[in-house]
This record gives C-alpha cells, structure tokens and sequence, in this order.
C-alpha cells in the first residue's frame, strides 16, 4: 500500500489553546465593535486571521537565533542574510526593513511620486496604501478570471497583459515601475505562472520600465508553478525562484510569510540606483543598512527560514495542508475561490450570504457569524478592505467579497481544519436565517478594516 503524505516536522514545542462558549464570543464580539481586528488573541480558538507572522520556527531557526551578532554596522548576521537572499533571488543589493509595508514605505519614497500610475496584479491594501498615500494611482491589470471564484484555471494570479499594455501605452511617462504580487493574496493567494511573468518582462523591456515583485509568498508560487506549468515538474522550488526573480529589477519582502519568522521584511535589487536611493529613506525611517529595523538574531533566523521553506518537503507539507481544508469544503459545498490557493481558503460571500446586499459587508457579516459559531478567526477581504475610491469617496464594490481563513505554517493540525470546516458547514447550513450584515459607524480614511467600528443590523 502506498503510504500517505505526512508533515515533513514532529512537534517538540505547544501553546495550549482556550476554547470559549457561544455567550463569550457574542459579548467579545460586541466590545470589538464586530471587528475581528479588535479581539484578543485569547478569545480565539482557532485564529486564522492572517498566516502572516503566525508560523512557527524551526529548530535550526532558534538555534540560529542564539547565534545571532547584535551589532549596530557590519552585523554578520546581516551578511548571513543577505548571502542567503542573493543565492535564492540573484540579487545583489539587500536592505532589511522591519517588515513588508516596510519595504514598501522606503524603496517607494525613492520611487513613486504624485500623480504616478503604478500598474500591478491586484496590489495589497498597504501597497496600495503607500501608493495612494503619495498620491498616485495603483492600477489593477489582473486578469478578469480571477473575478469568478467559481473558475478552475491554474494561475489566476495573472497579470492581464492586455490590460497592462493599455496603461503603458497611455500613460508610460507617468509609470514608475510594475508591481506583480506573487502570489496575488487579494485574489486569492492565486498564483502566477512563469509564462506571465515572462510576458510582463517583455512588456515592461518594450517601455523601458523595471518591475517589482510583492514577493510575501514567493515560494507558494514556485510550489504553483512546479505542480501546474509545463516543463517544471523536475525542478526543485529554489531553481524556480531563481527563475521567477530573473524576471523581475527587485522585489519587496514581508519575511513574516514565506521567510517563516515572526517579524522582518526586506528590498533586494540587482540595481545599484535603487539601492542607493533606497538607503537615503532606510536610514531615518528603518536603520542602518545593516539592520533596517531587525535584531541580528531575527536576521539569523530569517536567513535560516529562507533556506528552509525553499526545500519542497517544507513547502509541500504547507500548500497540502490548506488542500486538505479545501477539500473539506467541497464536501460540505462551500463556495471558495477555486482552484484553492497557497495560504488561505477565501469564502465567496456573496454567493454564501446572497440575501445580504454588498452595503451591508456580507463578508465581514459572514466572518462575525463563524466566529461566534466556533470561535474561528478569519478575515475579511472584501468591500471593507478596498477602502473608498481616492476622488470619488464612494465604497468601491468592483472587487470580489470574500472571508478570508489563513492557515498559519506549522502551527495547526489538520484535526483543526476539520474543526474550521465543521463551523463554517453549521454557518453554511444556517444561511437563509442570517438577513442582515452590518454598517460602519466610524472609519479611517486609509486602510480602514484595522479600525473600523460597525454595528448589527436586524
Ligand atoms: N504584500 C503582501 C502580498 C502582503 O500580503 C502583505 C501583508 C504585505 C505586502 C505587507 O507586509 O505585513 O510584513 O508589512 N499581508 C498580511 C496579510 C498582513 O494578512 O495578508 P507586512
């Protein structure tokens, strides 16, 4: 007999977990303002809220941690680092910064200035953030089948190359550099194939442009592609990275995903130029160079992780966990953004909640019923999230709704996800009851879903 897939770790360290009742929830929730953001992580069973920071180290990450050099310049464990990110990436240039929007906040102080366009595939909220913040505009060429969740086509993450010519060819003055997301978290941890990142390299070539990669997940892409495009089946996860970075000018990096520590973020670049203008904002915003808002011992560790989660065991052991969830799913008929992606399973809550008009956050509305039905955490990546349009102010509806459910690396079982299922199927099961969603009481202008306020409708 065949013998079936296992996690690629044994366990040798838990946190106990508090389960919770029905009456508790429904009063956390309320003092929470009915914003998942807002609860304490003791109020929560199962927290699948973000994978982002969550995960659990290694052995060989805690052991690297006491070896870490706190040193102010010249840190060797930055150079452990950087060595690292270089041999993975092929690039030269490292900055650390102390977490992803980090990244973003410096190398685009160099770069990005009022009035530019900045096309990409579907950027994150805080991308976008440091985008609109400087007042410019953050186009989103990603392809239009990622709009339906229901379609099975593997690399949904794409960038539509039609739609990124057409902003090229009107507005290529105006663009400072191309951003593509892999994998693309707001459609739905989706990733991108090879074959586009290829094609936007060409695009950007014929228009003189650089491209960026959001690279939080960029080792879930490389799974992606070695288990979905032709001609990679026998490569190993770090000769794909390799490959994906060949087609990029640089990259921004939330290490709390696919770097597996718990804080840390970088900017690497094979561009001389970037990094020199880079280093002007890392110095007052971040650091030093050779720390940019990181201890030596979290360099340590990151360089550790880096190595780690490019081996396919690793990798393989994350990406068939959130599998076995979607699988789950289907069973139980749970409409999800398909094929699953890398990091998370994203509930299609309209299609779930249908009575619930989109003023009325069927997302976010799903996300409070399953959380006071089992204590689960997840969030929302919907009509809250996008924010208001810049000129307009109006609540953009144009993108879908969806409850998002992370799976943190290396932290829960898989006796856990059949928990998330069971709750989420009781949801399910009672959905023509739940009518009404929520209203905001009180928002901020930017970024809004870490802070809003709502209250319960019906
Ligand atoms: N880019 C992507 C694609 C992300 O998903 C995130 C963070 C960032 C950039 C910013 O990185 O958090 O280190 O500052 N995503 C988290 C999430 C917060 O829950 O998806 P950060």
């Amino acid at each position: 007999m065949e013998l079936p897939f296992a996690e690629s770790y044994k366990i040798k360290m838990v946190e106990p977990l508090r389960k919770s009742t029905r009456e508790e929830r429904e009063q956390w929730i309320k003092e929470a303002d009915y914003n998942l953001f807002q609860l304490k992580s003791d109020q929560v069973y199962i927290d699948c809220l973000t994978d982002s920071g969550t995960g659990a180290m290694s052995d060989r990450q805690w052991a690297a941690m006491m070896m870490g050099d706190e040193s102010y310049a010249g840190s060797s464990s930055f150079f452990q680092l950087k060595d690292t990110i270089t041999r993975i990436t092929g690039f030269e240039y490292v900055i650390p910064t102390h977490q992803g929007r980090a990244a973003e906040n410096v190398l685009f102080s160099h770069l990005v200035k009022a009035d530019a366009v900045v096309p990409g595939n579907s950027h994150f909220d805080t991308t976008k953030g440091h985008i609109e913040s400087r007042k410019a505009f953050a186009v989103d060429c990603t392809v239009d089948e990622a709009k339906d969740t229901q379609l099975e086509v593997p690399f949904k993450g794409n960038v539509d190359p039609k739609k990124l010519e057409k902003v090229l060819a009107e507005k290529a003055e105006l663009v400072p550099f191309i951003i593509v997301t892999i994998t693309n978290n707001t459609a739905g941890g989706q990733p991108v194939s090879m074959q586009n990142l290829r094609e936007v390299r060409a695009i950007a070539d014929r228009y003189g442009k650089r491209v960026i990669f959001d690279s939080a997940r960029f080792v879930e892409n490389a799974y992606f592609i070695r288990t979905r495009e032709e001609g990679y089946a026998d490569k190993s996860i770090k000769e794909i990275c390799k490959e994906m970075f060949s087609y990029a000018d640089g990259m921004t990096m939330s290490s709390k995903k696919d770097g597996l520590v718990n804080m840390g973020g970088f900017i690497a670049t094979r561009h001389e130029d970037w990094y020199e203008g880079a280093k002007k904002f890392c110095i007052p915003f971040e650091g030093f160079l050779t720390y940019g808002g990181m201890n030596g011992r979290d360099m340590a560790a990151l360089a550790v992780g880096l190595d780690e989660n490019t081996e396919l065991e690793t990798i393989e052991t994350r990406i068939r966990q959130v599998q076995y969830l979607a699988a789950k799913l289907d069973e139980y008929g749970i409409p999800y953004q398909r094929p699953v992606g890398g990091h998370a399973l994203f509930i299609d809550a309209d299609r779930v909640l249908d009575q619930i008009p989109k003023e009325e956050f069927p997302a976010q509305t799903l996300a409070i019923e399953l959380y006071i039905e089992a204590g689960v955490r997840g969030c929302e990546i919907g009509y809250i999230l996008a924010d208001r349009d810049p000129v307009t102010r109006e609540n953009r509806f144009g993108g879908l709704d969806l409850l998002r459910l992370c799976i943190a690396r290396r932290v829960y079982t898989n006796n856990h996800m059949d928990v998330i299922a069971a709750a989420l199927k009781n949801v399910y099961d009672r959905r023509h009851e739940i009518t009404r969603g929520v209203k905001i009481v009180w928002e901020t202008e930017l970024m809004r879903h870490f802070t809003v306020k709502l209250e319960r409708l019906g």
